[in-house]
């Protein structure tokens, strides 16, 4: 898997968003996805943004 960290929030939002719509192919993220709010969805992405 590519990594997370240092990813743009705006690409990890709209992952995240394609997880939960299915149509983003996955195993376990669609559900994962499912489980955070649009909200914490962005904060996530904004801390993994942060990471190097
Ligand atoms: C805050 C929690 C998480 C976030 C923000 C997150 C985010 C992501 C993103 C953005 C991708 C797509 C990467 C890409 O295609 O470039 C991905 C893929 C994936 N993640 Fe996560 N993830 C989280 C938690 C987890 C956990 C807890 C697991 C395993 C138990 C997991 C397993 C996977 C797997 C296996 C994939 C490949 C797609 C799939 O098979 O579903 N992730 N994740």
């Amino acid at each position: 898997m590519p990594p997370l960290a240092g990813r743009s929030a705006a690409d990890i939002v709209r992952l995240m968003a394609a997880f939960r719509g299915g149509t983003q192919p996955a195993t376990v993220m669609d559900r994962i996805a499912k489980g955070f709010s649009e909200a914490e969805t962005e904060a996530i992405a904004a801390w993994y943004a942060g990471q190097k």
